[in-house]
């Protein structure tokens, strides 16, 4: 398997037919299904929960990476891992408890993720770095789709591979928010390895448009 990923967000998709939408995007090849989890409190909108997860399970092979973007993730963890996640991401500012939280998420059996917003240093993160298996630089502000890629983000992708080297560990990348076949290539650029795509994929032809996210990555 390439070591590029491709994460569909489903927060863009149909969520009357979340079956049939699981359906179709296994036949795109794509490798993740990225689940946005919001709470109305960490950031103001409200997407769907760990019931909704569990529901989609039987429907998918893919891996489920659900990214939590709600206050106090710990207490949630048992929950999602319940539910059928893979991959875990909480964010940074979500949790005075972030180094206990991902080894939370590691001892209940997923991968473990960290988030930080495009306000939040990357020192935020330095010493739990050894603790993610994935690391997601948010290139949007989160709590919606359809928002516009902030460019500067890629400097701080940039910074987190050299901090990944200096460390010799060998976290995944992730980005997301505003990817597109053309903002992919400033992420990629920068030393990402996991791309989130949601309104750009799903407001258009699904397969033509992740062949033309997976033709960027092989340029
Ligand atoms: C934003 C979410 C994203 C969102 C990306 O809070 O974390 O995953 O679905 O959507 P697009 O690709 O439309 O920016
Ligand atoms: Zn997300």
């Amino acid at each position: 398997m390439s070591r590029y990923k491709i994460a569909p967000s489903i927060l863009a998709a149909d969520y009357a037919n979340f079956e049939k939408e699981l359906k179709r995007l296994e036949e795109t090849g794509v490798d993740y299904v990225h689940i946005d989890v919001m709470d109305g409190h960490f950031v103001p909108n409200i997407s769907f929960g760990a019931d909704v997860v569990a529901s989609m399970r039987p429907h998918s092979k893919l891996v489920f990476d659900c990214h939590l973007m709600v206050s106090n993730p710990e207490n949630h963890i048992d929950t999602f891992a319940r539910a059928g996640a893979d991959i875990l991401t909480i964010h940074a500012e979500a949790t005075v408890h972030i180094h206990g939280a991902l080894q939370k998420i590691k001892a209940a059996g997923m991968k473990a993720g960290v988030v930080i917003n495009p306000g939040t240093p990357l020192a935020t993160i330095e010493h739990v770095l050894n603790l993610a298996d994935q690391v997601l630089i948010m290139t949007v502000n989160p709590g919606f789709g359809g928002q516009a890629y902030i460019p500067e983000m890629a400097d701080k992708i940039a910074n987190l591979v050299a901090l990944r080297e200096a460390k010799g560990l060998s976290f995944d990348i992730e980005v997301d928010g505003g990817i597109d076949d053309q903002t992919i290539y400033s992420a990629k650029a920068a030393g990402a390895n996991v791309f989130v795509a949601g309104s750009y994929l799903f407001k258009g032809d699904l397969q033509a448009r992740v062949d033309s996210l997976k033709a960027a990555l092989h340029d």
